[in-house]
């Protein structure tokens, strides 16, 4: 690993671009390498194991670029599995957006005593209680409302954006109950969902903060890249920006390059049957 190897970015889908935006604003002169696992998303209604194994295949095909740091931008993954892929591979360095997505939230909270804060995510992220669990160590005295969002992710993956009909209804209705109960702060617990920011903006009004974890999370990066001596010391001229993706939707690269603001290149398309086969390489490797 050198100062040159490249940032891995993993998620489900589009939604980890989020944070692959924000880490290329906060480190504009870095390599990143996104993987979208698009032929099994969505990651939100699938069990711990499941997810997990996932992860761990795409780490093990993605080790081979020697990545400096690998992001897990998908909080459902980062719920259900970023320990048990620390222990998978104790010679990578894994970082998640759960932690990062909190203290967004905690200080968006202010100095109220017992501030609301709402979240959203997927049915795994909700049930996991991890964000209930990160939210509470920095704010005990916060009022938690927890809500599963599970329509989100299939429309956002769709292209649907926030003047959609469809989009605005669901939104409207998840959003319903939280607006009830008056929170001060809605926290996109879903690396998706910041696609559709400003639907969720309009809605609550200037009043609500409304939080996502990229801009933290990318913040996070960069501190242990510095920490680790591995900060980027080139110019932007080395820059790339290369992506997997597991099943070749014709308009990943379209809603890519629209969502990042720059020309993205067509993915590499990485058949599941070759994650199963680096996986059980690896484990075969490893029993021998
Ligand atoms: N972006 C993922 C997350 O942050 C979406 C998970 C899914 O595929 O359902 O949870």
């Amino acid at each position: 690993v050198t100062h040159q190897s490249p940032i891995v970015v993993i998620d489900s889908g589009l939604g980890g671009l989020t944070v692959a935006r924000a880490i290329r604003s906060v480190l504009p002169n870095e390599r990143i390498v996104y993987f979208g696992d698009t032929a099994r998303l969505p990651y939100g209604s699938k069990s711990a194991v499941t997810v997990t194994t996932f992860v761990k295949q795409i780490i093990g095909y993605l080790r081979s670029h020697c990545p400096k740091h690998i992001v897990i931008a998908c909080n459902t993954a980062t719920a259900l599995a970023l320990p048990s892929l620390r222990a998978e591979f104790p010679d990578l360095s894994i970082s998640g957006v759960i932690d990062p997505g909190a203290r967004a939230a905690a200080e968006a909270a202010g100095e109220k005593l017992r501030p609301v804060i709402g979240v959203i995510a997927t049915e795994a992220t909700i049930r996991s209680k991890a964000y209930e669990r990160a939210l509470r160590r920095r704010r005990n005295h916060a009022h938690i409302l927890l809500r599963s969002t599970p329509l989100l992710v299939p429309i956002i993956e769709e292209g649907r954006d926030m003047n959609d009909t469809v989009v605005r209804l669901a939104v409207a209705q998840y959003l319903q109950p939280l607006v009830e109960r008056k929170i001060d702060v809605l926290l996109l617990g879903c690396t998706h969902y910041p696609l559709l920011k400003g639907l969720f903006v309009e809605m609550l009004g200037m009043a609500v903060h409304v939080i996502d974890s990229a801009q933290t999370c990318a913040e996070d990066v960069r501190r242990r890249l510095s920490a680790a001596g591995l900060l980027h010391r080139g110019d932007v001229s080395d820059r790339s920006f290369q992506c997997y993706v597991t099943d070749d939707s014709p308009k990943f690269s379209e809603l890519a390059s629209k969502f990042l603001g720059f020309e993205v290149d067509p993915p590499t398309w990485v058949k599941p049957e070759e994650l199963y086969n680096q996986h059980s390489a690896a484990l075969l490797r490893q029993a021998i």
